[in-house]
């Protein structure tokens, strides 16, 4: 294995991006209790190290740490350096794949943004992005970041005449589009795709297979990487029994640009919310239906009327539907900033991602 900054690369190689997570995880007393411990401790060429043996013959590997941090504190800053970073890593003749090791908490939102802002590019480069991870630390019995870290790199490595480009996730023994990723139980091996669709990593499914090609045909551009500074403050609303105005009306007086409001069922909300949200919508501010109930689609106008402004999530969970109305809204800045004559509203930029 070679971990030398991938500039000092010219011959054929996957690079892993560590990020952090549990994948790279300590626990104190892991034989006690595996389930207390601290995540991102360990360096990406650490964990390489440990499975190096196993790597397919001649491949070369090159690893790069981006963060090593507990996801759950995942930043808009890091994923302007995370999608900066797989742009240029693509770009490069010499690479083959992109394998990134993240924690579980939040995968799912830099798998919509990867999806979203680098997707179509890798997919016209017949190239791979695979995020990873694991769900137990390092060290505990039965670590099962060791078996992911060898997955992600066989599917940046698989041959693209058994599947397309893009950007896709693999978790115990399985894959699916990156888009489709939902982390919806607590502990479970396989929970950032428990419930996605996907296929298994050494046997390909051909109706997964047709419904990645079919994904693929409806996503048609890239959404440009926001700048650090040019993230839109967009936050997640959950609606419940007993909800108030008053958390509307903050957010309003805030100066949030976006709200996304995990509705009850098919993504309706509280009446109590009615009047704010109108008056959100007055003042500008982009509003999106989800659902709270963790799977299913929210469809326009059902179960209400949309008002002009406020548009359904398709199938898009809260989280995802928040960074995917973030870089809405950066798009739409930029090519006001950029296009004399047709401009694309937000909602334009934002449908084309909710088949
Ligand atoms: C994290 O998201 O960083 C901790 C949890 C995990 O990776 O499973």
């Amino acid at each position: 294995m070679n971990t030398k900054p991938l500039n000092a690369e010219q011959s054929p190689h996957i690079l892993v991006l560590g990020m952090g997570g549990t994948i790279a995880g300590l626990a104190p007393n892991p034989e006690v209790n595996p389930l207390a411990y601290e995540a991102g401790q360990i360096e990406i060429g650490d964990l390489l190290t440990k499975i190096e043996q196993m790597f397919p013959q001649g491949l070369r590997i090159i690893s790069r740490q981006i963060a090593n941090i507990n996801s759950s504190n995942l930043s808009e800053s890091l994923l302007t350096e995370l999608g900066e970073q797989v742009k240029k890593a693509l770009a490069s003749s010499t690479l083959i794949g992109i394998v990134i090791t993240h924690g579980t908490d939040t995968i799912e939102e830099s798998g919509i943004f990867l999806q979203a802002t680098c997707g179509k590019y890798a997919e016209k480069l017949g190239k791979r992005v695979v995020l990873t991870g694991a769900m137990l630390p390092s060290n505990a019995a039965g670590a099962d970041g060791p078996e992911n870290l060898l997955n992600a790199i066989q599917w940046a490595y698989t041959a693209i005449d058994n599947c397309p480009g893009g950007v896709f996730a693999v978790f115990a023994g399985k894959v699916c589009m990156a888009r489709d990723l939902a982390k919806r139980h607590s502990s479970a091996l396989a929970a950032p795709l428990l419930d996605s669709p996907s296929s298994s990593v050494s046997l390909i499914n051909p109706s997964w297979l047709s419904t990645v090609r079919a994904a693929q045909a409806v996503l048609v551009d890239d959404l440009p990487i926001p700048q650090v500074q040019e993230w839109p403050w967009v936050e997640i609303l959950t609606s419940h029994a007993g909800a108030r105005a008053d958390l509307v009306q903050l957010c309003i007086n805030a100066g949030v640009r976006g709200l996304v409001l995990a509705g009850t069922g098919q993504g309706g909300f509280n009446k109590a919310w009615q009047d704010s949200v109108n008056q959100a919508i007055a003042a500008g501010v982009a509003i999106v239906r989800a659902t709270r109930t963790g799977a299913g689609i929210v469809r326009p106008n059902i179960p209400a009327q949309d008002p002009e402004g406020c548009i359904a999530a398709g199938s898009l969970s809260p989280p995802k539907a928040r960074i995917v109305l973030q870089l809405a809204l950066n798009a739409a800045k930029v090519s006001q900033a950029e296009a004399e004559s047709f401009r694309p509203r937000w909602q334009d930029y934002f449908a084309l991602q909710t088949y």
